[in-house]
């Protein structure tokens, strides 16, 4: 076990780059500052006992990768022993210890109990072996409590994953050496009891870096002083890719400015955003931000290529999206946009959608509220996997939100009303936005539609009306004529949860995952949200008017405690609990 001091949400990485490990979740009633736990007692059934000394815990996620591994079959050893609930005859030998085993984003194990396993005793090995592929270079072991088990037996906080040792052995003769990447000796670096792995990736990154110095363009070096720079276009580069930015290859335009469609010389096809908001920014912070923005990668996360900034200009360049933005696909007039998206494709979407939001909230280096989330920037590709665009744009205009400050009155659809009335930025604008996303993906409509009648026009008000007549399968796009309806009521019962007025009743988005996933259950949400009962919808200018003279001192959308929740376990669902896989399916 790697004797690194953990907190509530950290990542450690061996010295030597081996190992990383993630650690998310903060116990209730503990307070064990270090995420491990160590005894003295003697095992018996095993050759080495000071494996099972010392074992890392932890509340809700733990993940540990193991990096640079040359691809093929390896054989992966977990290495367990119940310590901190004990088997004598005492209460304190009730306590169940129970979570589930995830390799390489599929479960292995489900409702794990060490103690179980080992026959019922405490302070005794157990060993897993399971045999996995390795494609990509690393493999990830997630140890994931879904809430199961005993919380306080012998003492608070007795729960979640535990886990002595990990080892991951090649099932084939490595083609290169095994040697780590530092020169550095490293004696007590080592993260897990054994590690054999192949370090090819030292030749990838060395190659890597190799060709993006030599692509940088030297007038931008002097610039910056940080570890990753974006790769930087020339303004004519991009001009040729777009055809001169021709109004054929234009995708379309929202706040920042327009977006065009473009092939570089490379062959790769690109989306150019140019921006013709005006930044605060200075070229170098600028460049810096794109830097951080550019290190934010995920399968659910649009990736950014780099920028261009050339005089006043300044550009942003994206990978294409074959199948372009959700708000098309789902609400596009035209025949060839719109498209027909089955319910297992729009569940999957809503699924991935979650996970880049748990990445950007909760797991990635960079902690971003996205600050706009919304069907047109959700993209999706050419297997309608979406990836969330625009992510960490809103930084590049300060907090003042220029361009999204001026849309606030006019769009009531996504903004969390503590955003909206007080400027209040936590992730959980972002979830209830995400909350309306969720309903737009089910009803196939977006969040405000004049051409509709009385209650229908605004999604919300109508899914609550639908609910609270215990009818929410009308909700549905009537071109779905086939869907799973647990499945349907579960997402709508999650958008209404993410879209309460209070922030702290709406789930995090590892919470949001995992309820997708069956894993943890929906709350039902009994009583609207303030926001509606207090306000009708039905006089927009009577909103702007509120907004504009009321301002920061309103209690407008105070009303939070008309929104209860029932059979809820009494723990806080607003508590991160990380359950997203990188590589993960359904
Ligand atoms: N990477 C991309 N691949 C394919 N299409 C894209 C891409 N980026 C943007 N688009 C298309 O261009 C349109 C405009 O995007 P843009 O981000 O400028 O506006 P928006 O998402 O409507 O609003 P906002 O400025 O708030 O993000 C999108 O609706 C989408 O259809
Ligand atoms: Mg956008």
């Amino acid at each position: 076990m790697d004797n690194q001091t953990l907190s509530p949400a950290t990542y450690f990485v061996s010295d030597t780059k081996r190992w990383g490990v993630s650690n998310v979740g903060l116990f209730t009633g503990s307070n064990n500052p270090h995420y491990k736990s160590s005894i003295s007692n003697q095992f018996t059934n095993i050759v080495d006992p000071e494996l099972f000394q010392t074992a890392r815990i932890s509340a809700s996620s733990l993940r540990y990768y193991g990096l640079g591994l040359e691809n093929g079959f390896y054989n992966i050893t977990l290495q367990f022993a119940e310590i901190t609930i004990l088997d004598n005859s005492e209460w304190k030998s009730l306590g169940r210890r129970i979570f589930d085993i995830y390799i390489q984003g599929s479960l292995v194990l489900k409702d794990f109990d060490i103690k179980r396993e080992a026959g019922g005793i405490s302070f005794s090995a157990v060993q897993k072996k399971f045999r996995i592929e390795v494609l990509e270079n690393y493999v990830e072991i997630h140890l994931f409590w879904a809430g199961k088990g005993t919380c306080c037996i012998p003492a608070q906080g007795t729960y979640g994953p535990l886990i002595s040792a990990i080892s991951a052995i090649p099932d084939f003769t490595p083609t290169v050496s095994n040697k780590p990447p530092s020169s550095k000796r490293n004696n007590v670096g080592v993260i897990v009891g054994t590690v054999v792995g192949v370090v090819s990736f030292l030749f990838v990154l060395a190659i890597f870096y190799i060709i993006r110095k030599r692509k940088h363009h030297d007038d931008n070096e002097e610039l910056l002083d940080i570890d990753t720079k974006p790769y930087i276009f020339n303004y004519s580069e991009l001009k040729n890719a777009t055809d001169d930015f021709n109004l054929d290859n234009k995708l379309g335009e929202g706040g920042f400015g327009p977006v065009y469609k473009g092939t570089l010389n490379d062959g790769r096809v690109i989306a150019v955003k140019q921006l013709s908001v005006q930044s605060n920014q200075g070229k170098s912070q600028f460049i810096t931000e794109i830097a951080i923005i550019s290190t934010v990668q995920h399968r659910n996360l649009v990736k950014l290529h780099g920028c261009c900034i050339e005089r006043n200009k300044r550009l942003l360049v994206y990978e294409y999206l074959e199948n372009r933005s959700l708000d098309k696909a789902l609400f596009g007039m035209n025949d060839r946009i719109c498209l027909n998206l089955n319910w297992s494709t729009r569940y999957d979407i809503c699924l991935g959608v979650a996970r880049g939001l748990t990445y950007l909230h909760e797991e990635s280096r960079v902690r971003i509220v996205h600050r706009d989330v919304k069907s047109s920037n959700i993209l999706l590709d050419h297997e309608h996997i979406p990836k969330i665009s625009d992510f960490g744009l809103a930084k590049l205009y300060d907090d003042k939100m220029t361009h999204i400050s001026t849309r606030v009155a006019g769009t009531i659809g996504y903004l969390a009303p503590e955003y909206a009335m007080r400027g209040h930025l936590t992730e959980k604008v972002d979830v209830f936005s995400f909350g309306v996303v969720l309903l737009e993906i089910v009803s196939g409509r977006s969040n405000s539609d004049s051409s509709l009648e009385g209650d229908k026009m605004y999604l919300l008000e109508w899914a609550w009306h639908l609910h609270e007549n215990n009818n929410v399968l009308d909700l549905v796009d009537p071109r779905l004529s086939d869907f799973n309806e647990e499945e349907v009521k579960q997402v709508v019962r999650i958008g209404l949860m993410c879209t309460q007025t209070s922030p702290t009743l709406r789930p995090s988005m590892s919470r949001v995952v995992a309820m997708l996933l069956g894993d943890i259950e929906v709350n039902t949400v009994t009583s609207r949200p303030g926001y509606l009962t207090d306000w009708k919808f039905d006089d927009v200018t009577s909103f702007m008017t509120e907004v504009a003279t009321k301002g920061s001192n309103t209690s407008f959308f105070n009303s939070s405690a008309s929104t209860s929740i029932v059979g809820g376990a009494k723990i806080d669902d607003s508590q991160p609990i990380l359950r997203e896989n990188l590589s993960g399916g359904r």
